[in-house]
């Protein structure tokens, strides 16, 4: 008699892989590791302050930075740490980035190595946890060219379109994994009782129109035109070019704003823009925008650069920044359209500039 009439996790990824009969277990136990690696880091998530984790990660030396040159948080640490142990010792992984480490982590010297790379971003949105709003971890599956070896940082510079598998887990009011092994995007949400990730919202698809959007506004002064554009005209509302009226949000977490866009619409955009010429973009190619591009697209949704495809894009380094557009397919079509028009503008006009409500 079953417990309940949903599927497991566990129960979900034997059933697709009897779709397949060649594949080993080998994909199966990765998954369910890197599930396990979720659920330790929802219950650390989910102490609070009880747990002492919360703050900034203090060595002898002072607070640590990352390669990022951004402050870790205690948990920042703990996660990546959760996600090292729990998927070092299996012998399916070649190697693991992160965007805690500068270089991947080695699997270490007496476990098996395997013909799967893993990167991850252990804890998304951690500029949240000490004020307990939404976190998350992403994380990102491809194949090693040369099982059996040592991975290095070039062996993980592969277009989001080769990821085998993609999804995170939400550290919101429930526990939620979200996952797409290249077959639809289905959501699992954790039975804290069983301790198991259950089959609650299978198939998610991105609702196509949507008059909703996601961007940080202070940073419009260092917008392109065509992110200027498209804002300006939401704002615009229901008298400007759209004709309708949006909505904003913004929670600084952007797999809580992945999440709100599968389950109903929107776009976010974290673009390229001026701000810090260092930094092409503010998100990470290989652990935030390829993973959560890969699950909008497997939901019928989109994810692009503003330029190009996000799943495209041949990475040059391991921890390389990009812009970042993704959600209902008509509006990421809407904000390309923009940027090719710009670019066809500034050919044919060397002088061409936006208007923008957002101008001084
Ligand atoms: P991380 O906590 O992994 O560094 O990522 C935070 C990211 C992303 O989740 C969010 O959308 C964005 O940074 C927020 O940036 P702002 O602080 O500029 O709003
Ligand atoms: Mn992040
Ligand atoms: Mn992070």
């Amino acid at each position: 008699m079953p417990l309940t009439n949903r599927s497991t996790l566990t129960q979900f990824l034997i059933e697709e892989r009897r779709r397949f009969p060649e594949a080993g277990g080998d994909f199966n136990a990765l998954i369910l590791n890197v599930a396990l690696a979720c659920k330790a880091i929802a219950k650390a998530v989910a102490y609070g302050e009880l747990g002492g984790v919360l703050g900034s990660h203090e060595t002898e030396q002072g607070g640590s930075i990352n390669v990022q040159g951004e402050t870790q948080k205690k948990l920042d640490v703990l996660s990546n740490e959760i996600f090292l142990r729990m998927n070092e010792w299996a012998g399916h992984l070649a190697g693991m980035a992160s965007e805690e480490m500068e270089q991947p982590h080695p699997i270490p010297v007496c476990y098996p190595r395997g013909k799967y790379l893993l990167t991850f971003d252990p804890l998304d949105g951690s500029s949240n946890i000490d004020v307990n709003v939404s976190v998350g971890s992403i994380f990102s599956i491809l194949r090693v060219a040369e099982g059996g070896a040592e991975a290095t940082a070039e062996d993980f510079l592969q277009a989001g379109n080769r990821q085998v598998a993609a999804g995170y887990a939400l550290y919101g009011p429930a526990t939620m994994l979200v996952l797409s092994v290249g077959n639809g995007v289905h959501g699992f949400t954790l039975d804290p009782g069983l301790g198991e990730f259950m089959l609650t919202h299978p198939d998610l698809k991105v609702p196509e129109e949507t008059q909703e959007f996601a961007i940080n506004a202070s940073n419009s002064r260092f917008w392109e035109a065509p992110v200027k554009r498209y804002v300006d005209e939401c704002l615009a509302g229901k008298t400007g070019p759209r004709k309708k009226d949006f909505n904003m949000r913004w929670i600084a977490s952007m797999v809580a704003e992945a999440h709100r866009i599968l389950m109903r619409g929107g776009v976010f955009l974290y673009p390229r823009d001026s701000k810090d010429p260092s930094k092409p973009g503010r998100l990470r190619l290989l652990y935030e925008a390829n993973p959560i591009g890969f699950l909008m697209e497997q939901a019928g949704g989109r994810a692009s650069t503003g330029r190009l495809p996000m799943l495209e894009v041949q990475p040059e380094s391991l921890h390389q920044r990009i812009g970042l557009v993704f959600g209902s397919k008509q509006e990421v079509e809407r904000i390309e359209r923009y940027h090719a028009e710009t670019q066809a503008g500034d050919r044919d006009i060397p002088l061409f500039a936006e208007r923008s409500l957002f101008r001084d």
